[in-house]
């Protein structure tokens, strides 16, 4: 059983949820349907992605209730101007086939552009309208997140950042805990990187009789970021869910922080300065 954590807003979260970058066309589809059957019941896709379709007709074509499933999407900083954005949404539900979606974000906040303010205004109105359920952002920084509440007197559900053993993120956790966000965390493994080979995480693992992949999932859980896993196999996709009694002690989860460092970003991609179209 897969616990839940619930924002200030009202949004609740299956504690783990499903990464789709890379999942595309009907390979896509049969991921996504398996990992419908294998439990879990947050997708997180965006149209950067170009799979909204494929995430939709997963959606459609798996026996789970569409009720029970989270299907996020994000809007491209090309459309961060008010029109373009609504428009973005709505052309993301219609690529669904879904009359909703549960989930949608800003991807990036491109502050050197300077028109998040502009998108977060259409995505409070794409929800006023029912277009989306929640909303919430992707890659924001503490001063974005306060301008945010500022200028609108909304905070989003969700943040979704750079999270991973080599950059853990304990001051935004922080931050976003006081603030009733939730904090999703992608690259959650460290996306293929030397991560999962690291000795301290083999040792933690073999002490609690888990993979390296479960060992860094179980610290996610414990520290409370809902970590997005993305596995192209049932297998693996089955593996990443068991991490709920991985039961690491302080001792270890601050042995597995300890791999963090400030150049611990994978690409680079620091929100302050990095923009994404
Ligand atoms: N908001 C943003 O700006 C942003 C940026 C990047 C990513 N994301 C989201 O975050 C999701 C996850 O991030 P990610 O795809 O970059 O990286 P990730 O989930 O950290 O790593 C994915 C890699 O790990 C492998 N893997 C999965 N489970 C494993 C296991 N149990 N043992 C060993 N290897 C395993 C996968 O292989 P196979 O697939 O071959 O099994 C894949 O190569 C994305 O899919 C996307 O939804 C968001």
């Amino acid at each position: 059983m897969v616990p839940t954590m619930t924002s200030k807003t009202g949004l609740t979260l299956p504690a783990v949820g499903f990464g789709t970058y890379q999942l595309n066309g009907e390979r896509g589809v049969t991921a996504i349907v398996e990992a419908l059957s294998n439990g879990y019941r947050l997708l997180d896709s965006a149209f950067r992605y170009e799979n909204e379709g494929a995430v939709g007709r997963a959606v459609r074509q798996s026996d789970v209730d569409r009720a029970e499933v989270i299907v996020t999407s994000k809007l491209p900083g090309s459309r961060h101007r008010y029109d373009e954005a609504l428009d973005a949404v709505t052309e993301s539900v219609d690529r669904t086939g879904l009359d909703q979606l549960d989930l949608y974000l800003i991807h990036w906040p491109n502050p050197n552009v300077g028109l998040y303010l502009q998108a977060w205004r259409a995505l409070i109105a794409a929800r006023d309208r029912g277009l989306v359920r929640a909303i919430g952002v992707c890659n924001f920084l503490p001063e974005h997140l306060i301008r945010l509440e500022q200028e609108t007197g909304e905070l989003p559900a969700v943040n979704q950042i750079e999270l991973h053993p080599y950059f853990p993120q304990a001051d935004a956790l922080a931050f976003h805990r006081e603030k009733g966000i939730l904090t999703e965390a992608w690259s959650p493994l460290g996306r293929g990187t030397d991560l999962l080979g690291e000795p301290v995480i083999g040792e933690i693992a073999r002490v609690h009789g888990v993979s390296a992949a479960q060992a860094v999932l179980g610290w996610h859980v414990a520290r409370g970021s809902i970590p997005l896993p993305k596995a192209a196999t049932p297998a693996r996709q089955r593996e990443n869910l068991q991490i709920f009694d991985v039961g690491l002690s302080d001792e270890e989860i601050a042995r597995i922080s300890a791999l963090g460092r400030p150049d611990g970003r994978l690409a680079g991609q620091d929100p302050a300065g990095y923009e994404e179209f």
